[in-house]
């Protein structure tokens, strides 16, 4: 177990990319010694901050004085709409152009303090600004402290689909103050937790086990929460380091997200289904549809549906509030999101809780009569 942290203590996990690594740096309270550490990163460097209106009014003032002490003046603070519609041209434009107006350089800093949203939306525009700024993410959601601001993955939205639009590009630094998850609205946290569930699920059976036993704590804010995030960290800093662009490995952190995206956009990326909430209903899914293959006893799949479901999270398609999509449609969002070649489509599956593996060769048509089976029963 992890011993208590003291904010000057946090747990480091080093994403190894050759001269593109970078820390996480993970504890309670750390969002204090961020100008510090920008300070020892790039000594004299200008900082500018992306944030969302809600991250704003909780913690850009707590963010904006740790620049402070560390003599550092923010050269600007952009905010932007909270949600997912910012990821989009004419935001990414006003970010763009707000700072460029407020002269950030090739070697100042961007930092993204917010959720996904911000990271995606404040990397893309550190990529492609003057060709490339380096930026520091400070992840304000649990997905954004276990997903999103790892990886370099960053990207708007096209009117054809969520993250058409992006670039690959590394932070230089990632900061995640769990305190800073103490205001995230209870549903957003719960959200988030599916993808730290889904590391265990992928390749880790007695982390998955420890969750089992200790996500109470993580949720009320104990010690539990730093551990379960390194966790989290450590395994998609070390898949990101063998496969930084997704030509394998990487795949394995779609598990659940092919049924998942279908389900959030049948639901039209609203409300209804957070993506988290999504990506539990798409694990259970994946779970129940590699048991009736054969690849492990039911009894696994309904181990996984029990924890999603005691945090609080869906595990039933139907429980979806609005009209349940049909298994047609689901099949027609399946094949846009994927491409299915010729009938077979690449899916996640596991012989068991932390035995994932990618499979290559699905017959679309097997998938099809599975969700026909989970949408009837
Ligand atoms: N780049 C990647 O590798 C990657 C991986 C997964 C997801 N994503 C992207 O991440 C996005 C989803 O991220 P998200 O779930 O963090 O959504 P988000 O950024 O929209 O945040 C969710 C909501 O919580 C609010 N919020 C954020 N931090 C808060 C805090 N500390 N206190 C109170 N409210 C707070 C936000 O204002 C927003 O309303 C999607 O666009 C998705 O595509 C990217
Ligand atoms: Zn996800």
């Amino acid at each position: 177990m992890t011993a208590p942290l003291r904010a000057s203590d946090p747990i480091v996990v080093n994403v190894a990319l050759g001269e593109r690594s970078y820390d996480i740096l993970i504890g309670r309270g750390q969002l204090a010694s961020l100008g510090q550490k920008i300070a020892v990163l790039r000594p004299g460097a200008k900082v500018a901050i992306v944030t969302d209106e809600t991250v704003m009014r909780h913690h850009l003032a707590a963010a904006e004085a740790a620049l402070a002490t560390a003599g550092i003046v923010a050269a600007t603070s952009v905010s932007v709409p909270a949600g997912e519609s910012s990821k989009s041209f004419p935001v990414l434009e006003r970010v763009c152009e707000a700072l460029v107006a407020a002269r950030v350089e090739r070697a100042d800093l961007v930092v993204a303090l917010g959720g996904g949203v911000i990271g995606d939306l404040a990397g893309f525009a550190a990529a492609i600004l003057r060709r490339g700024l380096d930026y520091v993410q400070v992840p304000t959601t649990l997905l954004a402290q276990v997903d999103s601001s790892v990886g370099g993955k960053t990207a708007i939205d096209s009117s054809h689909g969520k993250n058409l639009i992006g670039a690959f590009h590394q932070p230089v630094l990632v900061l995640a103050d769990t305190a800073l998850l103490d205001t995230l609205p209870p549903r957003q946290f719960r959200a988030g937790y599916a993808e730290v569930a889904k590391y265990g699920l992928i390749g880790d059976a007695a982390f998955f086990a420890w969750l089992e036993a200790n996500w109470r704590d993580m949720f009320a804010g104990g010690p539990a929460r730093e551990h379960a995030i390194a966790v989290s960290c450590r395994m998609k800093a070390a898949i990101v380091s063998r496969d930084e662009r997704e030509t394998g490995e990487r795949a394995l952190l779609n598990l659940g997200h092919t049924f998942g995206h279908a389900l959030e956009a049948a639901a039209g990326f609203s409300d209804r289904l957070l993506h988290g909430e999504a990506i539990s209903l798409g694990m259970a899914l994946a779970f129940r549809f590699s048991a009736l293959r054969g690849l492990m006893p039911m009894t696994e799949a309904e181990r996984v549906e029990r924890h999603l479901a005691a945090v609080g999270l869906p595990t039933d398609i139907r429980s979806v509030p609005g009209d349940a999509p049909g298994s047609d449609h689901l099949m027609d969002l399946i094949a846009q999101d994927k491409k299915v070649k010729r009938g077979r489509l690449t899916f996640i599956l596991a012989r068991g809780i932390g035995a994932s593996f990618i499979a290559p060769d699905i017959d679309a048509a097997d998938v099809r009569a599975f969700l026909a089976q989970q949408l009837a029963e």
